[in-house]
């Protein structure tokens, strides 16, 4: 819930403190609406990108809803073992990964942070102690410095000194990236795009300045997947943007059932350097 997360967050037009009285307000007076859906929008100005779309967010909560990646989240939270207070997600999507690290600490609460409207309301239900907020990864977060224990970054984009500034001196970032062995039968079979060989390292060099590697695990294991389930996953990613609906849905078709692949992704650990 909104007020369980608002001593973590600063107003994003002058940094103070927030409350909730109907409103999210800060004490110079700005003032946030929550949403009927439960978020509450704290972008100071105009996004720089719009995010995922109504169609996308669906069928990724489809799909994590199923089941499927349970070995990543478990992975996730493994990884935030050390979580005590408030837990952040940049890039949070429906909140998936960020419920699980929930589950793990009932002392814990959840931030959300995300930009697509569609995955903030997704967000807001995901569980009972996790708050979704508005932002933009790109810009200055809505967090206080130094109020966040853990911080994830799950297949989302990532900005270093703004996850410094949030994170406590002793604070943990989960970052997890596909490795490019990730869904490799299907983008060969379906003309998916790639990931690109050394992402892992680019991560790890992006984070240099703010972050140190601390532990780093690959998790990877096999999918055995309906087409629906596919269908799901490729509307999920970026691929569909590229093939189109209807072509995605053909290629699929011609698979054979249950379609098999792997997924395998990096989950790392950074300390503050
Ligand atoms: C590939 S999805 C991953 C979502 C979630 N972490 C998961 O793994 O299920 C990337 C997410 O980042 C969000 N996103 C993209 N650009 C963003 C930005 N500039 N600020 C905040 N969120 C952003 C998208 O809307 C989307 O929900
Ligand atoms: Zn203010």
């Amino acid at each position: 819930m909104l007020a369980d997360v608002l001593p973590y967050l600063a107003c994003p037009h002058c940094g103070a403190g927030l409350s909730l009285d109907g409103q999210v307000r800060c004490a110079r007076g700005h003032g946030f609406d929550v949403a009927r859906q439960g978020y509450v929008n704290l972008l100071s100005g105009k996004a720089s990108v719009s995010g995922d779309s109504v169609e996308m967010v669906a069928a990724r909560a489809a799909f994590l809803d199923a089941g499927h990646y349970a070995p990543i989240a478990q992975a996730v939270a493994a990884a935030a073992a050390t979580a005590t207070g408030c837990v952040a997600d940049l890039g949070a999507g429906t909140g998936h990964y960020l419920a699980a690290v929930l589950d793990a600490g009932p002392d814990r609460v959840g931030l959300a942070l995300e930009i697509a409207k569609p995955a903030l309301r997704r967000a807001a239900r995901a569980h009972p102690r996790l708050g979704a907020v508005g932002c933009d990864a790109w810009g200055t977060l809505p967090v206080r410095a130094g109020a966040i224990s853990v911080a994830l970054n799950v297949f989302a984009p990532r900005n270093p000194a703004e996850l410094g500034r949030i994170l406590a001196p002793d604070g943990v970032l989960v970052v997890v990236v596909p490795t490019t062995g990730h869904l490799a039968e299907l983008v060969g079979d379906l003309g998916l795009l790639s990931v690109a060989p050394d992402k892992v390292r680019r991560i790890a060099e992006q984070l240099a300045p703010e972050f140190e590697v601390s532990t780093q695990d690959v998790c990877e294991f096999g999918l055995a997947l309906s087409h629906a389930d596919v269908r799901s996953l490729v509307g999920m990613g970026p691929s569909a943007w590229h093939i189109g609906a209807e072509a995605v849905g053909e290629r699929v078709a011609a698979l054979p059932e249950p379609v098999r692949t792997t997924a395998s992704v990096v989950v790392t650990a950074f300390r503050r350097a």
